[in-house]
């Protein structure tokens, strides 16, 4: 290739591997009234900065979202499900709205893009939230009977599913932190409730696609990152991982692959997390940057559950895209070294395909491969998103 210079080593992934990226229905959609986050963003006394609104408007314009990710060339789009949507009241199903869905799957199949369905990611309905969300113990059932639903609906258009995205982190900013709903701060006990409703959740939910018809892989997506223990800080680091990480690792067994979501590192003190280091360079989310996150957490996720492992999120907020392309492209080459050790990774799918609602912090990150215009919604593709289309046609990233 022209493009290759003589002193860059090109590192190949494998043919067949999944090139992609995510989305999130509360994140991009627009007009998610029925869930608790909407309630949550409208309440008074929240860290929310501001509302979710009409976020990128993709309730109307998925089209032009499957049309970016096809002109990227990119053969995976990973997107969920709006549950308080599918199913607003108790056992009250919206046909119209798994139809929408369904025409999403079957529109990323025609243009030969494998949807990757997330039945819940970070939104529950209204009224799962009013009973407690998860901490309500019949979560799981109902989780359960909607997953089923869904999956009835959707069928063989699904070609890929995850259950939960990152259980692990609705309920430690959910609990622990409360920047999430039910905004409880410090309350471990609670924390460590929800976490276990959450793997009964998962385990449901993976029995009913399993009992579903269609044949395609299930597993859970998890949020981890590399833990580094300083001076004195392995028994926090220790104990962090296992109530954030093993917890859900551990409840893998039988799965078809582990979803791995990374960002960064976290660094631990004998007393618990501790900032990055004087002069670090850090992002717009406050974390380090800190690209080789993917091959640590990779690789101990492989180790733990024995699975095969697909990086269904990792990205950088970013107001300088260069800094995306920096970020991505140093991500892969630590993916393609702990390939390289014999870790079987079926595949990498960047967040974020669009500039959306970041949840707390609103829209003041920049996520995305592509800009949306908070006002008209216009969608303009960032220098990124030539730079990933090119790894992804070439199979390869430049060291
Ligand atoms: C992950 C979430 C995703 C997005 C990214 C930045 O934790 O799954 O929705 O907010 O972080």
């Amino acid at each position: 290739m022209t493009t290759e210079a003589t002193s860059e080593t090109a590192l190949h992934f494998p043919t067949g591997f999944l090139w992609g990226t995510a989305t999130a229905s509360h994140q991009i959609e627009g007009g998610n009234t029925n869930n608790d986050w909407w309630a949550f963003e409208h309440a008074p006394g929240t860290p929310v900065a501001e509302p979710s609104g009409d976020a990128c408007d993709s309730w109307n314009r998925w089209e032009e979202d499957l049309d970016l990710v096809s002109a990227m060339g990119l053969n995976a789009y990973r997107f969920s499900l709006e549950w308080s949507r599918i199913e607003p009241e108790p056992g009250e199903f919206s046909t119209a709205a798994l139809d929408h869905y369904k025409a999403i799957c079957a529109g990323a199949r025609d243009r030969g893009i494998l949807p990757v369905v997330t039945f819940h990611h970070f939104t529950s309905p209204r009224w799962v939230a009013a009973e407690g969300a998860f901490e309500w113990a019949e979560t799981p059932a109902r989780f359960a009977d909607y997953v089923a639903r869904a999956a009835d609906h959707l069928g063989d258009e699904i070609g890929m599913a995850c259950t939960i995205n990152e259980p692990n982190v609705v309920t430690m900013m959910g609990y622990v932190l409360g920047a999430f709903p039910p905004g409880v701060a410090s309350d471990f006990g609670r924390f460590a409730a929800a976490n276990e409703t959450m793997v009964a959740a998962h385990r449901g939910a993976v029995e009913a696609l399993r009992a579903a018809p269609g044949d395609y892989p299930v597993g859970l997506t998890l949020s981890m990152a590399e833990l580094i223990a300083e001076e004195g800080g392995e028994a926090a680091r220790d104990e962090f991982q296992a109530s954030m990480e093993d917890v859900f690792l551990d409840a893998t067994g039988g799965d078809d692959f582990i979803g791995v979501q990374c960002y960064s590192n976290f660094r631990f003190g004998p007393k618990g997390i501790v900032a990055p280091p004087a002069g670090a360079r850090t992002t717009p989310m406050g974390y380090e940057y800190w690209p080789q996150c993917v091959g640590a957490t990779v690789r101990r996720a492989a180790a733990v559950t024995g699975l095969p492992v697909v990086v269904t999120e990792n990205g950088i907020s970013a107001a300088d895209d260069a800094e995306r392309i920096e970020y991505v492209r140093s991500a892969l080459i630590s993916l393609h070294e702990v390939m390289a050790e014999g870790v079987d990774v079926r595949g990498y799918v960047l967040w974020s395909l669009l500039d959306n609602f970041e949840w707390t912090l609103g829209y003041s990150q920049q996520f995305g491969l592509v800009e949306v215009d908070r006002r008209t919604f216009a969608r303009t593709p960032k220098p990124s998103s030539s730079f990933y289309a090119d790894v992804v046609a070439n199979g390869r990233v430049l060291r």
